[in-house]
């Protein structure tokens, strides 16, 4: 029995949740409901794609260059950045924005709510690499609820006998019709770090509009975002729990050359906006104690 056979077998409710493979032998999981159909890789429980049938475009971008890779992230969808956000505070040599978004994660359970949406908790396999980066005895699940929203609970348990400090972000990739006509709502007048200026402290003025590369952590900022688009027409509704930094990312045309994964133009349609705890709001975590971050996405048209 090949692995995605045996998790059919063990976790599949029907036809709305179903495992394959790729020929690396990476696991997908297909979601496909009346309300939404969404894809995942459990490597690095990295979500691909989320589309409620209300919408013609799906809600996550995806760079069309994109192939599930062995220990390679994905550039697009939902990865997840832990145990820490950004490069390593103290050891430049370990990767960026941590190790779970490479590693492989299992399926705890299963199931499809009673309003249609698929449900599905997925375990952070602590490999021997990743242990060798992170030497502490901690556990991180995801929890996802895909449907008409997207809800992910990422939750880290310290089971360690001394605290643990965390970053953390769910880098979500969101899909907009031009970069150039698009602007953020909810931050105005929160502090941010401008990573584009050698991290500078700055305030918010006013939405946030874009005209080339931007990468900021806005600090102690708990408020749901939206992502106004004036191309698709569109709205999307970030609110979030557990979280107490929003990171704004796009890299515009030369980063997105540089960083070659993005393929043509693909940086026009996108824009991050992650839930995170970074810089200013790592979160300590004692002995025996847990932490969840989460989210819910909804996309509205006007
Ligand atoms: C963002 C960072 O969160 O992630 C950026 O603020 C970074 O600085 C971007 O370039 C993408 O990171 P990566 O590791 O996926 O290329």
């Amino acid at each position: 029995m090949t692995i995605s056979e045996d998790l059919n077998r063990r976790f599949s409710p029907g036809p709305q949740l179903t495992f394959g493979e790729t020929a690396d032998g990476l696991v997908v999981a297909a979601i496909d409901t009346p309300q939404a159909s969404a894809a995942l890789c459990l490597q690095g429980a990295h979500v691909m794609t989320w589309r409620p049938k209300t919408q013609a475009e799906p809600v996550l971008w995806l760079s069309g260059l994109a192939k599930p890779t062995p220990g390679k992230s994905l550039r697009g969808g939902v990865p997840v950045c832990w145990p820490w956000f950004g490069p390593h505070a103290t050891d430049g040599a370990l990767p960026a924005h941590g190790f779970a978004r490479t590693v492989p994660w299992r399926v705890a359970a299963a199931g499809v709510l009673g309003d249609g949406a698929v449900e599905l908790a997925l375990e952070l396999v602590m490999t021997a690499s990743a242990r060798g980066m992170w030497p502490r005895r901690v556990r991180a699940g995801l929890r996802l609820v895909i449907g008409e929203t997207f809800r992910a609970e990422l939750t880290t348990v310290n089971e360690d006998d001394a605290e643990v400090v965390i970053g953390e972000a769910l880098h979500t990739y969101f899909r907009i019709g031009d970069i150039a006509q698009a602007r953020v709502r909810g931050l105005e007048g929160c502090e941010y770090l401008d990573k584009v200026d050698g991290g500078a402290r700055k305030r918010q003025d006013g939405a946030i509009g874009f005209a080339g590369e931007t990468d900021r952590i806005y600090v102690d900022t708990k408020a749901a975002c939206v992502i106004e688009d004036d191309r698709l027409r569109r709205r999307i509704h970030i609110a979030k729990t557990g979280s107490r930094s929003t990171v704004v990312w796009t890299p515009w045309t030369e980063k997105a050359d540089r960083m070659g994964d993005f393929g043509p133009e693909g940086w026009r349609a996108m824009v991050c906006v992650e839930s995170a705890n970074a810089a200013d709001n790592r979160v300590t975590i004692a002995p025996g104690d847990n932490h969840t971050l989460s989210v819910e996405y909804r996309a509205e048209n006007f």
